[in-house]
């Protein structure tokens, strides 16, 4: 490892200021931020420790454990592999390869399913790809009369959806079921969400390396334009949308226009794009009429 060079004992001062310019040369932008994160969780303490106490040395372990993470991100794994757990709408999520790194564009969209539905009524859920579960999990922990489905393709990534809906204390408030979408889905749900594969197919080998190469291609490839599973999802979920049900779908940019024609000629009224923060519409809503 190149950079300033450090005394034989390794303080967390030291350490930290190192690590700092070694990862802004490996060109991560957050570096001193990932440095702190990587070091709290190697010494098993708060981020906040590290300021308490900055000319604590390290010992052997410390250095070793710290220093294998290190490389590991400097090579390309993501930081939240790396840490194994993730915070997500005030939730705490544990990730791993299996499944898709959660988002903060995807708490935006649960932001507008709260601002949309009322939280006091026994509805029925359903979260189309559910990953780490992050949707299905927020939905039965934040609409407490709710009973939420959670399908997936992938049988590893309902093994994380599982453990992460135990880890939150709503097990047995969801049903995981392994699904190709509908294919052994029955029932009809007052709500679905989903976040499904949209990056265009033409822009998968151009995504950078630390998501092309350690996410699920599963979880990303949404063929031609993007637009294949959103198409494939607008035409079935009809059939199971109760009158009056609302569906919530995060899209990708500039999938907007084609979406909105999707919903509408599907039979979706009150048809509507919501923006991200940047100000990009982002998530379709629609209603299947009463
Ligand atoms: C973009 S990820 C979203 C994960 C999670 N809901 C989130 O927001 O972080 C899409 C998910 O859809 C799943 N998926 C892809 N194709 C599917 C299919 N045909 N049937 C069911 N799930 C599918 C993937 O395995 C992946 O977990």
């Amino acid at each position: 490892m190149g950079g300033t060079t450090l005394s034989t004992e390794w303080t967390i001062r030291e350490v930290l200021n190192w690590t700092r310019g070694y990862f802004e040369a490996a060109g991560i932008v957050q570096p001193r931020l990932e440095a702190e994160i990587l070091l709290a969780h190697a010494l098993d303490v708060e981020r906040l420790n590290l300021y308490i106490s900055p000319d604590q040395p390290l010992t052997i372990d410390e250095r070793s454990r710290y220093r294998t993470v290190v490389k590991q991100r400097r090579d390309g794994t993501p930081l939240q592999h790396l840490i194994g757990e993730v915070q997500f709408f005030g939730l705490r999520f544990r990730v791993s390869r299996d499944a898709l790194i959660p988002r903060p564009e995807t708490e935006e969209l649960l932001d507008h399913i709260l601002k949309l539905v009322p939280r006091d009524r026994e509805i029925g859920c359903l979260d189309l790809g559910t990953g780490t579960g992050v949707i299905a999990v927020c939905l039965a922990r934040y609409f407490p009369q709710a009973a939420v489905t959670a399908v997936d393709i992938s049988p590893s990534a309902l093994d994380v959806a599982r453990g992460n809906a135990a880890l939150n204390g709503v097990e047995d408030r969801i049903a995981f079921v392994e699904s190709d979408w509908f294919d052994r889905v029955s029932g009809g749900y007052d709500l679905i969400a989903s976040n499904p594969p949209y990056v265009d197919e033409k822009d998968l080998e151009r995504l950078p390396a630390e998501v092309r190469d350690h996410e699920p291609r599963e979880a990303l490839d949404g063929g031609p334009g993007g637009l294949r599973e959103i198409g494939a999802l607008i035409e079935a979920i009809p059939s199971y949308l109760n009158c009056g049900g609302l569906v919530f779908l995060e899209i990708g940019r500039g999938q907007d226009e084609a979406v909105a024609k999707m919903l509408e000629s599907a039979g979706f009224v009150e048809v509507r794009m919501e923006s991200d923060l940047a100000g990009n519409p982002r998530y379709a809503v629609a209603e299947w009429p009463s």
